[in-house]
């Protein structure tokens, strides 16, 4: 099997390919699985990976939750394909995806969270990634994955033995924001390739 794969943003021909990604990982309550209309409703969020013959290998999302704060989401790599470097490079393109949507942090709930400390997260020590106000404001959202940021009772099922990280974004010249981590956080992965 070639090592070669590239990423790109997803096509509504992909639903399936990211909802057979998906549905093993969320029966192991690894990932929360979806309606099929909710991947086509949240399309331009996925960004894939693709290997040398077309088939989808990996995806992942970024949700935008307010305005200065978005969730990586559903970031996936095939079971063949683990460990070859495309969680990285899908988890990097999501982060300068979100960069270029003007947000300042970006959230994840996950059980990888080595995979994560290596792209610069943090554990969440409290809630206090976002305002009181603000998260009254979310408290209005009906994703069920802001739900789980939030910590509700509702999808509680889905976070149990998940870990809350965060990572603040590098900007250049630009001031540490309000309530934030002083410490600008960069990647911890190597360089980019393979895509
Ligand atoms: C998290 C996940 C997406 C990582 O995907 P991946 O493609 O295996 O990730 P990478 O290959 O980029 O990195 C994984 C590991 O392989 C290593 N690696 C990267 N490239 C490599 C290569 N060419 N050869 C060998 N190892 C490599 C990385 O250093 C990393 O090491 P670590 O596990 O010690 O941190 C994958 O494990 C997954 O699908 N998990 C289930 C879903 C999930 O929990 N998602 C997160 C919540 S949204």
């Amino acid at each position: 099997m070639s090592d070669a794969f590239h990423l790109r943003p997803a096509r509504t021909s992909d639903v399936a390919a990211i909802r057979r990604l998906v549905r093993p990982l969320a029966e192991e309550r690894i990932l929360l699985e979806k309606e099929a209309v909710a991947y086509y409703e949240s399309l331009q969020e996925f960004t894939v990976a693709e290997d040398s013959d077309g088939n989808v290998i990996g995806c992942g999302a970024v949700h935008v939750m307010w305005e200065d704060i978005a969730e990586v989401r559903t970031l996936a790599t095939s079971a063949q394909w683990r460990g070859r470097g495309v969680g990285k490079a899908l988890l990097d393109r999501l982060l300068e995806r979100a960069r270029d949507l003007g947000v300042r942090r970006v959230f994840c709930l996950t059980f990888e969270v080595e995979f994560f400390e290596r792209g610069g997260f943090e554990v969440m020590a409290d809630q206090t990634a976002v305002d009181p106000e603000v998260y009254s404001e979310l408290l209005r959202s009906t994703d069920d994955g802001v739900a789980e940021f939030l910590d509700l009772a509702r999808v509680k099922q889905n976070t149990l033995g998940n870990t809350r990280m965060i990572l603040e974004l590098e900007r250049a010249g630009e001031p540490a924001p309000r309530g934030g981590v002083e410490r600008p956080l960069s990647s911890g992965f190597p360089s980019d390739g393979g895509t």
